[in-house]
């Protein structure tokens, strides 16, 4: 596919907000580690900064070059993806709303709809949101302001079609939000297919190197992008100056990082796939993937993220992760490190028991840019 930036997406990430600093030459946005700014006389602001929950050079540094990958208008950098996902959905929901989410959700989507919003008056759904029947119905059945997709679905990969998601939306009146932290813009930009506002978790492949927690979202429409800006200001949960700095430090070597871990986990997922241990392997860019076509319609690869499910239950799941040398045990994703973990009893434990919870026998990879041999070897001996 063809990423429409208006520009290369390496130059953008590269040099998008990032001007060598007026004041001194300094090639990279500086750490304007600063909380208020002197006015020349009263509301004589220089450069529109007056105090850093507003608005802070650094961080809007991130915000411009994130506009530009994304292909929006308006971009804001919060202090986690959950701070991120929470504004943008009190930006779009009154009480009584409804929106629809994923049937396979990121476990801390549905406990925020779940044990956070459902409480303030807005009810959700969980829908199969690659099957655009199922989603049609689910609009018909109940009006929704806000279709919330992720794509591909974390855990499971499951790819929805941006496009089509897009137009049974508007055609329902509702907004459609993609939770894009999987792919990453360099991937996949569905702002250019048709959705109104994309979410990220920048701790993950923005972010890219696993030292910081941060969120971001991104708008078409400059009028949410300014309803978002308003509940942000009010609310307060900013990037902080340095979080900032290095998730614009890891953006600007996204593309190259990105390039290695589609390569690593397609690797990855081969091998998998012809293990005598392993029932069942989920990545986007196997041929037999449900959402295969789609996926390779809509990015421009198919990710660094692996699931698998192995035979003989949820023991030999946890087994596995407790084996593993170099894919190290932990939650989070998208650094430059692999890391394994058992999806049911840990990203996604608040799921269990409702109906996005997760099988028991799920392990899930975040392939890094290791050498991809060591990551095989380290795979198959922990399967062994
Ligand atoms: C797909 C997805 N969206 C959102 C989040 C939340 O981001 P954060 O942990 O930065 O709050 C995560 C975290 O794992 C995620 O995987």
């Amino acid at each position: 596919m063809t990423i429409n930036t208006g520009g290369g997406f390496e130059t953008l990430a590269i040099h998008a907000g990032q001007d060598p600093d007026a004041p001194t030459g300094a090639v990279v946005p500086p750490i304007y580690q600063v909380s208020t700014y002197k006015q020349d006389g009263v509301g004589g602001l220089r450069g529109g900064y007056e105090y850093s929950r507003t608005a802070n050079p650094t961080r809007r540094a991130l915000e411009e070059c994130l506009t530009a990958l994304e292909g929006g208008t308006r971009a804001l950098a919060f202090a986690s993806g959950m701070a991120a996902e929470d504004c943008l959905l009190r930006a779009t929901c009154q009480p009584g709303d409804h929106v629809l989410i994923p049937d396979d959700a990121y476990g801390g989507t549905y406990r925020l709809m779940n044990s956070v919003l459902a409480g303030w008056g807005i009810s959700y759904r969980a829908v199969p949101i690659s099957d655009p029947a199922a989603v049609r119905a689910a609009l018909a059945e109940r009006p929704a302001r806000v279709l919330w997709a992720e794509t591909p679905t974390n855990p499971l990969l499951n790819i929805a079609d941006i496009g089509t998601l897009a137009q049974l939306a508007h055609e329902a009146g509702a907004l459609l939000v993609v939770d894009n932290t999987f792919a990453s813009p360099y991937l996949q930009q569905p702002l250019t297919l048709g959705a109104d506002a994309v979410v990220h978790s920048t701790t993950k492949y923005l972010g890219g190197h696993s030292d910081v927690v941060g969120g971001a979202l991104v708008t078409a429409d400059p009028d949410l992008g300014e309803r978002c800006a308003v509940l942000q200001n009010s609310t307060g949960a900013v990037a902080g100056p340095f979080d900032a700095w290095l998730a614009l430090r890891g953006v600007r070597t996204l593309a190259a990082r990105m390039d290695r871990h589609c390569a690593n986990a397609a690797r990855v997922a081969d091998m998998l796939a012809a293990h005598p241990a392993v029932a069942e392997v989920r990545y986007p860019g196997l041929p037999g993937h449900p959402g295969h076509e789609v996926a390779a319609k809509q990015m421009r690869g198919f990710g660094g993220m692996v699931s698998f499910r192995v035979r003989g239950g949820e023991q030999v799941a946890v087994a596995v992760c407790g084996r593993t040398r170099l894919f190290t045990l932990g939650e989070s994703l998208g650094g430059v490190e692999s890391l394994i973990e058992h999806p049911g009893r840990m990203t996604h434990a608040s799921a269990v028991g409702s109906p996005l919870e997760v099988a028991p026998d799920l392990v899930r990879l975040s392939v890094g840019i290791e050498t991809a041999e060591d990551l095989l070897e380290d795979l198959r001996q922990a399967l062994a």
